[in-house]
């Protein structure tokens, strides 16, 4: 590697971890990424457009079902979702050739230094030491005027019209999602989407390389998104893992064939006053095989309004005033880091 490359998870075949990936007791992995539970919903969404036959029956289950995921959990997995297969998973071969890049190819693609949209070799929180065990590269795909094809990696052959495609497919889906959730909030089926007031869409492509002390580590540190819904691929190896009892049981997300996990984030979690959750969750890695994940997130522009749009009799708004989304996201980082700060000094 040219000197000067920074260390890439992908380009090391180190026995041990650096002390730089190594996080406090903690934070560290509880149960096994291939230690699957079938707590988390599947819901087939098949039949949910069909809002006339047999009087719109199968769309009220399946949207009962969907409501009930998120109450719960705040995640579930969706199949028969609609979008093609071989999009899916050339997206995905695409995702993997770009990985498998040389560091300087990749590193064409730079994001540090404030640029919006490219390659990460290994993220950490703002003010954090520790990093996770992952190399990400990342598109900004809506609103259209956002899209900045110099961002976008030219390699491998095709990336660009693939993602595009694929970009335009998730948003669609998630919009339906939205449409279920507003109905259920009472509002009317684009009221969520409206709230988003101009939808950004941010695709964040997640490479997991084999690690030799997973149990130290993490591949994505706990966190909830910050979004209104994010839409998740995930291969067959296994990671994900979310928890619904503040951290003191993790369960691991079974890979599903074709299927995208769907996280509510704390937009979402907002907007309905608290009724749905916004999914705590993290990834963690392994030495066996690499893994690949696809995170679609569905935000709303920074300007949006953040405040219940419907409470309940009885419920209390979970919000003192209505703040903008930049504004929410603003506090969440200076809580991150006020914790983050609180933690080392009681070191
Ligand atoms: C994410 O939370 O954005 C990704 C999680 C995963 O890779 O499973
Ligand atoms: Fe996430």
């Amino acid at each position: 590697m040219a000197p000067g490359t920074p260390f890439l998870p992908t380009a090391t075949d180190e026995k041990t971890l650096r002390p730089s990936f190594i996080r406090d007791e903690d934070e560290r992995p509880k149960v096994a990424y291939n230690q699957f539970s079938n707590d988390i919903p599947v819901i087939s969404l098949a039949g949910i457009d069909d809002e006339e036959g047999a009087g719109g029956e199968k769309r009220k289950e399946i949207c009962q079902k969907i409501v009930a995921a998120c109450e719960d959990w705040g995640v579930f997995q969706v199949v028969d979702h609609g979008v093609d297969p071989e999009l899916i998973s050339k997206m995905k071969r695409l995702s993997k050739e770009f990985f498998a890049l040389p560091p300087e190819e990749k590193l064409r693609f730079d994001m540090s230094g404030g640029k919006k949209g490219g390659f990460i070799v290994s993220s950490h929180l703002q003010g954090e030491a520790v990093q996770d065990w992952r190399e990400i590269v990342t598109f900004f795909s809506y609103p259209v005027r956002a899209r900045d094809y110099s961002r976008w990696p030219d390699q491998p052959e095709g990336w660009i019209p693939v993602a595009k495609s694929y970009s335009e497919k998730l948003m669609d889906l998630a919009c339906k999602l939205l449409g279920v959730l507003s109905e259920a909030m009472g509002l009317d089926k684009e009221a969520l989407t409206k709230a988003c007031v101009d939808m950004d869409q941010k695709v964040v492509v997640n490479f997991y390389p084999k690690c030799p002390q997973p149990d130290l580590t993490l591949g994505l540190k706990r966190h909830t998104d910050p979004g209104t819904i994010t839409l998740l691929f995930q291969d067959q190896v296994g990671g994900l893992q979310a928890t619904r009892d503040g951290g003191k049981t993790w369960i691991t997300v079974p890979p599903v064939e074709g299927a995208f996990v769907v996280n509510l984030g704390d937009h979402g979690h907002y907007l309905s006053n608290g009724r749905f959750k916004n999914a705590d969750h993290q990834a963690v890695v392994n030495s066996n095989y690499e893994r690949l994940s696809i995170a679609t997130f569905q935000n709303p522009a920074p300007e949006a309004i953040v405040y219940p749009l419907a409470i309940r009799e009885g419920e209390k708004p979970v919000l003192d005033e209505p703040i903008t989304f930049a504004e929410m996201y603003r506090r969440k980082m200076s809580k991150d880091l006020e914790l983050a700060r609180l933690k080392k000094m009681a070191k």
